[in-house]
């Protein structure tokens, strides 16, 4: 895939900070929006006083290692073709091999991925700062580990790169919807959606200063060798908003699809966006089909407009329950999921839960799961409606889902009134592979 980026957000009136460390010559303005402004400072020790991210990453950040571009030629074999492993709007993502050497001995080899800025431009640079800066200060078994960057400015232009393990279980994305992968069972999928949960819940509720992740979806849960979750690409995350102010205002960035309607049309971020992105993840998980499939019917086209015509209670649920889990389910497990689902979809952001307390539902839905006897699973026979039943069960080409996955998000707030256009970021993006 790649990604297009045009900024024109005007709405910034936040202080721009460099980031600490990062101090090579071309550093440019990169704080991602993060700022110091309306901080309660600490005086006598007994006030409140939140660290922004920057200030985090002055004490954490120095974990990270520098590479030199030489090294990371040499991990992949020089980013050789065969060594390509995925691509995004980011660039190209490479498998490769380093010594783990960061306890000064000469440790053995580890699997490393090294994703590389394949632009140059602000955008770029602005993204490959903030998945720095943010993955450098955050430590949960549920987020990525970047190990290192590396940041050239050369003759030939700027290099800039990232290191991070290896996830050998590739994303969530290539398992819900590529054929070439084999189904999830039902009970890894509720071990997913708990992990990617725990993730999010620590980015807004567990770190000294809030992270909104803004770009929650399937390809950025990345799956490591026994299927745990990990979040990534923090390049578009955000940090929340400071005390005193009940959203971050910013350039409408994310993914079509998986973008809260309130925050397209507001450009007003907070943390219930990403709940709202968490609820669509959610049936996608449980149904098999992408938020967005342009190749369908024009009402069955957004995945929630044909959810909705399957009310949870009805008998009509069970047809969209995605037809390769063949019938291992339980469909009152299902069912609160939809419900849980439901309620991170809440039209009024307020209304959503918080992402501790879809922690907290899943972790029962979980434990119910597991107490149940095989023989008490209630899965039940859909006998009406079998053309329906017959078209979940068709793949959707994936080539053509994805380009709509990736269209541009500036097209949503377009239908938007009383909102300058002028404040979106547009994205577009386009399929290459
Ligand atoms: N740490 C990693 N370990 C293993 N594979 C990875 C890792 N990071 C990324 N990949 C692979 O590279 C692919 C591309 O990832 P990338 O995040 O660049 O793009 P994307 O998520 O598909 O799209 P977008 O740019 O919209 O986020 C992933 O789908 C995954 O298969
Ligand atoms: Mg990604």
């Amino acid at each position: 895939m790649k990604c297009f980026h045009y900024c024109k957000d005007k709405t910034r009136t936040r202080v721009q900070r460099s980031a600490p460390i990062l101090n090579y010559e071309t550093s440019l303005s990169i704080s991602n929006d993060v700022s110091t402004k309306n901080r309660v400072v600490k005086s006598s020790g007994s006030v409140y006083s939140p660290r922004g991210i920057v200030e985090l990453y002055e004490e954490k950040g120095g974990k990270l290692k520098v590479f030199t571009y030489a090294e990371l030629r040499q991990a992949t074999n020089d980013f050789a073709r065969l060594r390509k492993i995925g691509e995004g709007g980011f660039g190209c993502v490479y498998k490769g091999s380093i010594k783990n050497n960061i306890n000064g001995d000469d440790g053995d080899l580890i699997l490393v991925a090294v994703k590389k800025l394949n632009r140059d431009g602000f955008q770029g640079h602005k993204q490959w700062v903030a998945e720095v800066q943010f993955l450098g200060v955050v430590d949960h078994p549920n987020l990525v580990k970047l190990i290192g960057y590396c940041a050239v400015d050369g003759e030939r232009g700027i290099q800039r790169l990232l290191v991070y393990e290896f996830m050998p279980n590739k994303s969530l994305e290539d398992h819900l919807f590529r054929n070439s992968h084999e189904a999830l069972p039902w009970k890894r999928r509720l071990q997913i959606m708990l992990g990617a949960a725990q993730g999010l819940a620590y980015l807004h509720e567990e770190l000294e200063a809030q992270v909104i992740f803004r770009d929650f979806k399937t390809s950025n849960i990345l799956l490591d060798e026994d299927f745990n979750p990990k979040l990534s690409d923090f390049g578009l995350a955000r940090e929340g908003p400071t005390e005193g102010n009940t959203h971050v205002s910013t350039a409408v960035m994310g993914t079509n699809g998986y973008a809260a309607p309130d925050y397209i049309e507001t450009g007003h971020l907070t943390a219930k966006s990403d709940v709202w992105s968490f609820g669509i993840v959610l049936y996608e998980i449980l149904t098999g089909r992408r938020s967005l499939e342009r190749n369908r019917p024009k009402e069955d086209q957004m995945l929630l407009d044909w959810v909705r015509r399957h009310p949870i209670d009805s008998k009509k649920f069970g047809f969209i329950l995605d037809p390769r889990l063949e019938s291992q389910y339980s469909l009152t497990d299902a069912r609160k999921i939809a419900k849980l689902a439901d309620s991170c979809l809440l039209k009024s952001a307020k209304d959503r839960p918080k992402m501790s307390q879809v922690v907290e539902s899943l972790k029962q839905i979980l434990q119910a799961s597991s107490e149940e006897s095989p023989s008490s699973k209630s899965v039940e026979r859909v006998e009406d409606e079998p053309e329906e039943l017959a078209e979940n069960s068709k793949p959707a080409e994936v080539s053509e889902s994805s380009k709509r996955r990736l269209a541009q998000l500036a097209k949503l707030s377009e239908h938007v009134g009383g909102f300058t256009k002028k404040g979106f970021m547009i994205m577009h993006r386009a399929k290459v592979s």
